[in-house]
């Protein structure tokens, strides 16, 4: 039959309608996320063997190794330096000063050992450098005579909310060619201090002895980055090292002895969760492992730390943990549930910036969303934009031996805005109170490739008019990216 004139009159304003709509419904997609096409090309996932060189034993007898430091107050103006004499315990002490070879100052620390099965532990020290000055180089020595080793740390600027400082983000390290690869990308970033989101050495993915054994070969395949700058630490699962079947059932047992944290600087009864201060950021450490319902120990201290928090002094407000609270990865979904249940409201109240996880081996961000207001008697059950609310940051793709969780749920949730299952790391550079530049950076087999990013405006001195003006740059930044990338 023939469409008659009319008809086909008829027909030109539905048609209409639905180019709109198709117009329109790419535009939404483009919004709403982005799973990146990027496949990378195999690199096999296996830990690095030990006798590599870069887990080489430094010379001399009783050579001090496996350095490491970390913040060692809530203000920046202490370091705890942490190293393993392999033979005997040697001197805890450390020799430091502001000059090169000239060390004016001795601090005296602690050592411990531990057993693991039949591993023994070498002799761990724990030294405490305070009072040091704001926004200085200092050299240090450990050990002597032909066994004495001479590092260097710059101390962070004092408190004050227009210091401009900048952070690396690394999750899931490991042992394997692709966390050297990461960690090489990360010492090239210029970046001053690591957020480290869990999971350091993968340990446990041994037996018997040989998790002692890696515990110290992922010591010194570390220390070429965390002798120099300090490694804020957070727990993750491969922490744990519950293994009844040798009879370890002390959690945390390798780590605590390892990785110590200013813990008592902020008021906390454990080292698994604590604050600190560093430049013009507020920082939170949080335990995934760890009780944190209501009336806990990790809750109530939470509670009192937010309440501390002075956004005219430290404007940026970061939160570590290891578990993601939003996660659209096939690998660890819905782990992070419980915890958001209980903390998520307090991230929107104190308007957090950033939330940084890991566990997932792969990169994810998410839009500024919320999902606070479901509760069992009633439906609103999706989580909804919120310019209140922290973005979102999974970066648990350090590049351990577990490989990469490479499957992400289809459709991608409206609320996620990148995700891509490579290796890299990521860097937030804060320029002032107000603005920072975030970036994820994919090794991309060896060379560092940017691949998402986009200028974070702060939660508390942005205005609302400047967030919703951002909120379009955000988009456009975004899109920008993926277009470049
Ligand atoms: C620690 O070292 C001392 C001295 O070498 C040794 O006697 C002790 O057994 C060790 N303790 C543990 C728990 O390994
Ligand atoms: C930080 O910078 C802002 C904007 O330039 C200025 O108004 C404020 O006084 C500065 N604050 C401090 C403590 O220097
Ligand atoms: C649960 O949600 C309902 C509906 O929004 C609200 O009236 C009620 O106060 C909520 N209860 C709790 C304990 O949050
Ligand atoms: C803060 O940094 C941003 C980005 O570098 C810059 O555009 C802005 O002018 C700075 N604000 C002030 C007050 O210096
Ligand atoms: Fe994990």
């Amino acid at each position: 039959m023939m469409m008659t004139e009319v008809n086909k009159r008829k027909l030109v304003l539905p048609r209409l309608v639905l180019t709109f709509l198709l117009l329109f419904t790419s535009i939404t997609n483009v919004v709403a996320g982005t799973t990146s096409r990027f496949v990378r090309s195999e690199w096999p996932s296996v830990d690095i063997p030990l006798d590599h060189e870069v887990f080489a034993v430094p010379k001399g007898p009783n050579a001090p190794q496996q350095v490491h430091i970390t913040q060692g107050d809530y203000d920046g103006k202490a370091v705890i330096v942490s190293w393993v004499t392999p033979d005997e315990p040697g001197l805890s002490q450390v020799h430091y000063g502001t000059s090169e070879k000239k060390y004016d100052f001795t601090a005296e620390g602690i050592f411990s050992n531990y057993t693991f099965y039949q591993y023994k532990s070498g002799y761990i020290h724990q030294c405490l450098l305070d009072g040091l000055q704001y926004d200085t180089k200092y050299y240090y020595k450990i050990g002597n005579g032909e066994s004495a080793r001479e590092f260097w740390f710059r101390t962070p600027p004092k408190i004050n909310p227009n210091a401009s400082y900048k952070f690396g983000i690394i999750g899931d390290l490991g042992q394997t060619y692709n966390s050297l690869s990461t960690l090489e990308h990360y010492i090239q970033s210029g970046a001053n201090t690591v957020l480290f989101v869990g999971d350091l050495s993968y340990a446990d993915r041994y037996q018997y002895n040989d998790v002692g054994i890696r515990w110290d070969s992922w010591g010194r395949l570390a220390e070429r980055s965390a002798a120099y700058q300090p490694w804020i630490w957070c727990a993750g699962n491969h922490e744990i090292d519950y293994m009844p079947y040798m009879g370890e059932v002390v959690p945390f047992k390798s780590y605590l002895h390892r990785y110590p944290t200013p813990y008592m600087a902020s008021k906390s009864s454990n080292p698994l969760w604590y604050a600190i201060r560093r430049a013009s950021a507020h920082i939170i450490v949080l335990s995934s492992y760890s009780p944190f319902v209501k009336y806990t120990p990790q809750w109530q201290w939470l509670r009192e730390e937010f309440k501390k928090v002075n956004r005219d002094e430290t404007p940026w407000l970061i939160v570590l943990m290891h578990v993601p609270m939003y996660n659209s990865n096939e690998a660890h979904f819905m782990e992070g549930e419980s915890m958001r249940a209980v903390f998520e409201e307090w991230f929107v109240h104190y308007r957090v910036d950033i939330v940084f996880a890991g566990h997932v081996h792969a990169y994810e961000r998410s839009y500024r969303i919320s999902n606070i207001h479901y509760n069992v008697s009633a439906g609103d059950r999706y989580p909804i934009a919120d310019k209140s609310a922290p973005v979102y940051i999974t970066v648990g793709d350090g590049g351990n031996q577990e490989g990469l969780a490479g499957k992400f749920r289809d459709p991608q949730p409206d609320y996620s805005a990148f995700r891509e299952a490579s290796y890299g790391h990521s860097t937030l550079e804060i320029k002032n109170r107000t603005h920072a530049i975030y970036h994820w950076n994919r090794n991309d087999d060896g060379t560092k490739v940017p691949t998402d990013g986009f200028v974070l405006h702060n939660q508390h001195w942005g205005t609302n008019l400047r967030r919703r003006k951002l909120k379009k740059h955000h988009l456009r930044d975004v899109v920008g990216w993926i277009a470049s990338s």
